[in-house]
């Protein structure tokens, strides 16, 4: 199959040089520093388009939010109709919008009694501790190495970490914190506690010598790429919960949506206390929730004051973000579920593609894949956490994978582990172009 030579990235190294002049690090999320250094200044369906005229199948989805694929006519038709119909950001009361949007989540997601919107999935899960802290009058929090649940105090710790910060795995044990960010309270990080995925005695562990207010997880780690829950995992945590009283929030920004229309939750069966969404609800537009039993999204208006919890943002449920998260949800409760439908078998049959062309190739890979998300780990076996990971994945061949697939036109972001993302637009050409491009670059890769 043809293929368009890679033109290089000079004019967005250039947009960046000039960014860094007045935006420290050229980039306004520091995740998005990428090597090599990519402008993009289109989306359309399955591909991406950057400042030097390459186009490129994307599996990046811009950290997943993309579902549905990039500037979906129907989703942006519905924007349109609510900028033109004059009803903007009033900030004073509430909106039609916002109450449909209410309903709709409610019907689809399992534990969804009550629900609030925010603009970020981070804002989200900052709102969830703070209810669960309000509900048990505790402090600390349990999170997984390996997980992300955002950018604030709690939980900005121990995704990615060099295994010489946190030392060998402990069962039943804890992991030191280590914070991707300065300038938080030491006293903040006392209250946070790590342990790895997949292990609930651990969480025991903690729950024994401390008041934990909350877990919160993924309910599959996808900021490592797919680490799935083993069996009993997610149920162990909720028996858990229960018995010791704390509050089981299932992050589900990256699995909501994504997976299907009732969450992960939906498909594992396991009813968190709290949940929160973002990312896909809104196929690339910014929205955040939280959702969950109605007494535990009732502090939102506790008649004790002291009890109460603050819900404030002059931008909550924008509309914008609202009617673009309702054409979403609509489209994915089409015909019964057939965009999800869909997506599994698009899935599988990249899966099954890959799988073919790296045995072609005599490499070993494990894929691991849940519908529409998957990720290649270079190791004989799909890790259960990460000390299982960062001990077997090779994370330099997948770093010169993932920049050569770049050159051969398919964007998988640039950092090992990465997770890509299908979309409902990307078709049977674009795999057989993706696998394609797989092949020349794993020649290149045996090559050298
Ligand atoms: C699982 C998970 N939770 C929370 C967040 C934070 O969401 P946001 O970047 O919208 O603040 C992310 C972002 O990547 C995420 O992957």
């Amino acid at each position: 199959m043809s293929h368009s030579p890679w033109l290089g990235n000079r004019r967005s190294v250039e947009i960046q040089e000039h960014n860094k002049t007045l935006i420290p690090g050229g980039v306004v999320s520091l995740n998005r520093q990428i090597d090599p250094a990519l402008c993009f200044v289109k989306g359309d369906g399955a591909y991406v388009w950057d400042a030097d005229g390459n186009r490129y199948i994307d599996y990046h989805a811009a950290f997943a939010p993309f579902l549905l694929g990039h500037n979906h006519p129907v989703v942006n038709q519905a924007v349109i109709e609510m900028l033109q119909s004059g009803h903007t950001l009033m900030g004073a009361g509430p909106t039609y919008y916002e109450g449909d949007l209410a309903e709709l989540i409610c019907k689809h997601v399992p534990s969804a009694e009550r629900i609030q919107l925010t603009n970020t999935g981070s804002e989200a899960t900052y709102h969830a501790l703070r209810i669960a802290r309000s509900h048990t009058g505790r402090d600390d929090v349990i999170v997984m190495q390996g997980g992300y649940n955002g950018w604030h105090n709690d939980v900005a710790c121990n995704v990615m970490t060099p295994l010489d910060q946190i030392g060998p795995r402990v069962s039943p044990g804890e992991y030191p914190v280590r914070p991707l960010s300065a300038g938080i309270p030491a006293e903040q990080l006392r209250r946070v506690h790590v342990v790895n995925f997949n292990d609930l005695e651990s969480i025991e562990y903690c729950c024994r010598r401390n008041p934990i207010a909350a877990l919160i997880t993924e309910p599959i780690l996808q900021n490592i790429g797919i680490v799935k829950p083993q069996p009993g995992y997610l149920e162990g945590i909720r028996k858990l919960a229960d018995k010791y009283g704390f509050v089981f929030v299932m992050d589900e920004v990256k699995t909501g949506f994504r997976h299907a229309l009732g969450g992960y939750q939906s498909i594992c069966g396991v009813r968190p206390d709290l949940c929160v969404f973002g990312k896909a609800i809104a196929n690339g537009y910014p929205l955040g929730v939280i959702a969950g039993k109605r007494e535990l999204l009732e502090y939102f208006v506790h008649p004790d004051p002291q009890r109460r919890v603050l819900i404030a943002g002059t931008y909550n449920a924008h509309p914008v973000s609202v009617v673009a998260a309702m054409a979403t949800i609509r489209l994915l409760a089409e015909g019964n579920g057939a965009i999800h439908r869909q997506l599994e078998k698009t899935g599988a049959q990249l899966e099954a593609g890959l799988k073919a062309t790296f045995e072609d190739f005599q490499i070993p890979v494990s894929i691991s894949r849940q519908g529409s998300a998957f990720c290649v780990y270079f190791m004989d076996h799909v890790p259960v956490d990460w000390h299982d990971l960062a001990q077997n994945h090779q994370f330099d061949f997948d770093t010169r994978y993932r920049r050569l697939l770049i050159e051969n036109g398919v964007f998988h972001f640039p950092l090992p582990t990465k997770q890509g993302s299908i979309s409902a637009v990307h078709t049977e050409t674009h795999l057989e172009e993706t696998l394609a491009a797989t092949r020349r670059v794993l020649k290149q890769l045996i090559a050298n």
